[in-house]
């Protein structure tokens, strides 16, 4: 049902994420996201000192063949390090993404202070995350995640999602499932999961309240992927705090007048 108060996309968007729980759309700013990869290619090259002439997008889809498997987390380390020390990296990430994370979370927002950077290496199954909702982590249900990557996504190269029905249905009916085990979980559920089609140039916002994860890549390129979770300033925190987790990022200042605000003493 659409809402007079907010116009015709934004209504539309609006309905396929409460239906859904989840949004595939295209990402702002080409330019910026196309700065980013350049970026990460540069700190790379500089990590693994080797000169590499094919393009990024050769280099980010053919990891495998730079980086073994034992060494993945090193190198992972070491380009979070970079990420840590950029200046300007959440906040051109928030750029990617900001008309679509105004109209499902709201306009003045927390940010997860970390962005992380998954990498998946074809065949390997060393850094999966399987079948979870972040809620059983300790994370608020006013969450969302924004999901992006460097490449193209799809089939197992890419994350699944379990659409907010069939999540649903999981759910409330959970005395049934609660003591599978995640593998059996998976299993029950696996053909009802949406494997999400994600061309480098467009991301994902989802909520990770519904069953998401991961399973071994088994496609022939490797995947560099973010996520970094919004929340709305002002909505309910779990044991991921304001401070310690979460930064706020986009505080209006008449939201400073309130939070401000001090009760006259009368004596
Ligand atoms: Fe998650």
């Amino acid at each position: 049902m659409s809402n007079k108060f907010f116009d015709k996309q934004e209504n539309e968007v609006i309905q396929q994420f409460l239906e859904n729980g989840y949004v595939i759309f295209p990402l702002e700013d080409y330019h910026l996201l196309d700065k980013i990869r350049a970026q990460i290619f540069k700190w790379s090259l500089n990590i693994l000192q080797t000169q590499i002439d094919s393009k990024e997008e050769i280099f980010f889809n053919n990891t495998h063949h730079h980086v073994r498997v034992e060494e993945l987390n090193e190198f992972r380390l070491k380009i979070i390090a970079e990420i840590v020390n950029d200046p300007d990296l959440r906040s051109d990430i928030y750029s990617l993404a900001k008309t679509y994370i105004g109209w499902i979370v709201g306009n003045e927002l927390a940010m997860q202070r970390n962005c992380n950077l998954s990498l998946q290496l074809p065949h390997d199954d060393s850094s999966l995350l399987p079948l979870h909702t972040d809620v059983w982590s300790g994370n608020s249900p006013y969450e969302i995640v924004f999901w992006f990557s460097l490449v193209d996504c799809y089939r197992t190269k890419s994350i699944f999602i379990l659409p907010k029905p069939d999540s649903e249905k999981i759910l409330d009916n959970f005395h049934q499932y609660y003591h599978f085990s995640t593998e059996q979980l998976y299993q029950t559920i696996k053909h009802d999961l949406i494997w999400l089609e994600v061309p480098y140039g467009s991301g994902v916002i989802f909520s990770h309240t519904l069953f998401h994860g991961g399973r071994v890549n088994e496609e022939d390129e490797s995947r560099w992927s973010f996520n970094v979770r919004f929340k709305s300033l002002l909505s309910p925190y779990a044991m991921k705090e304001m401070g310690e987790s979460f930064l706020p990022i986009t505080i209006r200042p008449a939201t400073r007048f309130g939070y401000n605000y001090k009760k006259p003493k009368m004596q």
